[in-house]
């Protein structure tokens, strides 16, 4: 597994904090409790990494996390990372909060070099959300490349995954060809290695 050995680096309240901004990285966004830390945790294999919560709205800071360097045929190893970004959306963070998350957010995606893809992390029962739909928008016009894990398959049958799955892959045709998506879950272990392979992907991009 080459995400194994991260390691918890920083955690900041706005970009200027974030490790200098070279080598390549790869971003976990997604609405408030939609299992990002989870999603982190299990590509890394590492349960403590980064902290989850029943509680939404509990990553409240940009959490960094580096990778061992990165091999890439005819450069040097790659500096990279793992950026675990605050949940999004959640009514009872306070209002001040989730406006200062929104401009870091916007900011971070926009002016950050090493950005190499997004992870959108989405809870396969509930779909494509007005956050979600607005981080694929900007995916689209940066030409930022974006993956999404469809979480918590463990909570429907694998035809209702798979159907979901095909759904989103639908809607990806028509708004947002540059994305891609999958099955995960971080319960049960399922498209662990799939999802490695494709952040393993983005950060060669
Ligand atoms: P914030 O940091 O609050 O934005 O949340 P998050 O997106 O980081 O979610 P987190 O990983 O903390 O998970 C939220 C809740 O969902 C926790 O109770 C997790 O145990 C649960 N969860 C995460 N992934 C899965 C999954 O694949 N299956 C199931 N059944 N539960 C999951
Ligand atoms: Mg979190």
């Amino acid at each position: 597994n080459p995400l194994q050995g991260a390691q918890f680096v920083l955690a900041a309240h706005r970009i200027s904090q974030l490790p200098a901004d070279r080598g390549a990285e790869v971003a976990f966004a997604g609405r408030s409790n939609a299992g990002k830390s989870s999603a982190l945790n299990a590509l890394t294999n590492h349960k403590g990494l980064a902290r989850t919560s029943k509680t939404p709205g509990r990553t409240q800071q940009m959490v960094a996390f580096g990778l061992p360097p990165v091999a890439v045929e005819g450069q040097p190893p790659l500096d990279a990372r793992l950026i675990d970004l605050p949940g999004y959306g959640y009514a009872k963070v306070p209002l001040e909060m989730r406006e200062h998350w929104k401009l870091e957010i916007d900011a971070y995606l926009h002016q950050r070099r090493s950005l190499r893809g997004l992870v959108l992390i989405v809870d396969i029962r509930h779909p494509l959300k007005e956050f979600d739909r607005m981080m694929l928008a900007f995916c689209f016009a940066t030409q930022l490349p974006c993956h999404v894990l469809l979480t918590k398959a463990d909570k429907l049958s694998r035809n209702q995954a798979m159907q979901a799955l095909a759904a989103l892959r639908r809607e990806f045709a028509d708004n947002s060809p540059h994305a891609t998506a999958q099955i995960f879950s971080s319960a049960a272990s399922t498209g662990v290695d799939e999802a490695r392979e494709a952040v393993m992907t983005l950060l060669r991009t």
